[in-house]
């Protein structure tokens, strides 16, 4: 099985870039399946409905999300729909609405674990150790028909990142981190057999300051008053990890970081 996963969309800019390149892609590259981080796809900060719609028209076909999901209140009713092609990170408490992992199928009937879980190093809230909430779910899934489990740590230190890395190499098919909107450069199949990157990057302005317009929040570092964001314009960067799972060992067998500039 083929997966792509789509870094943070940020805003108007990263949706007209997935729309631009991604149906050519998925065809080209005979992508199984797409999934993308969702928290930034409205206009930087959080997601609703018709941009969810409107990806899922480009071909992407399920969503992982982070810190910016409930930005967007209107949301809260499609989380509630255990069948809503959207997750927020599992380690929240059990009484917020929305799941953190969800079995998805090909077209070609395979079955792949997603699982989105939020790290706590220099993160907002409080949540539950992740780590540990990866236990709990695979636990849930022993003995379960599988191709594939992939991982979508939402977290800002690399150290957090490689170490659930590390934690679940041999027992996931990928570890791959979000949020940071900056690509790193160690993606690799670790010693077990996981596909990892510490962080896939953002699909969004390339003239930016992680998506948002350069200026203001240079003024923001600048004069230490309150920070305003604007979706920055200009060029726009598409940035994703291709992994390919064998379907019986759920080892990752191949994986290609792929980066892409538009106007
Ligand atoms: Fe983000
Ligand atoms: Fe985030």
């Amino acid at each position: 099985m083929k997966i792509l996963f789509i870094g943070d969309i940020y805003g108007r800019p990263g949706r007209n870039a997935v729309s631009a390149i991604l149906p050519d892609l998925k065809k080209d590259r005979s992508i199984d399946l797409v999934i993308a981080n969702a928290e930034n796809m409205r206009h930087g900060k959080g997601v609703n409905h018709s941009n969810v719609t409107e990806m899922q028209e480009a071909g992407v076909d399920f969503f992982t999300s982070g810190n910016h999901i409930f930005k967007d209140a209107t949301i809260l009713d499609h989380l509630a729909d255990p069948d809503y092609p959207l997750l927020r990170p599992a380690n929240y408490p059990d009484e917020v609405p929305g799941n953190g992992h969800r079995v998805i199928e090909s077209p070609n009937g395979k079955k792949l674990l997603v699982i989105n879980v939020m790290g706590r190093v220099f993160m907002p809230g409080d949540l539950d150790c992740p780590f540990r909430e990866v236990d709990k779910i695979l636990k849930d899934f022993e003995g379960e028909e599988l191709h594939g489990i992939f991982v979508d740590f939402h977290a800002e230190a690399s150290s957090e990142k490689c170490a659930l890395g590390h934690y679940l190499d041999g027992r996931v098919s990928a570890v791959v981190g979000t949020h940071s909107h900056i690509p790193t450069a160690d993606q690799r199949i670790l010693n077990g057999g996981t596909a990892f990157q510490s962080d896939v990057g953002m699909t969004g302005p390339l003239d930016s300051v992680i998506g948002a317009d350069k200026e203001l929040v240079i003024e923001h570092f600048l004069t230490q008053m309150p920070l305003k964001i604007e979706v920055a314009g200009g060029p726009k960067v598409f940035q994703a990890l291709e992994i390919e799972i064998d379907d019986d060992s759920r080892k990752a067998v191949g994986l290609e970081f792929i980066q892409k500039t538009i106007d």
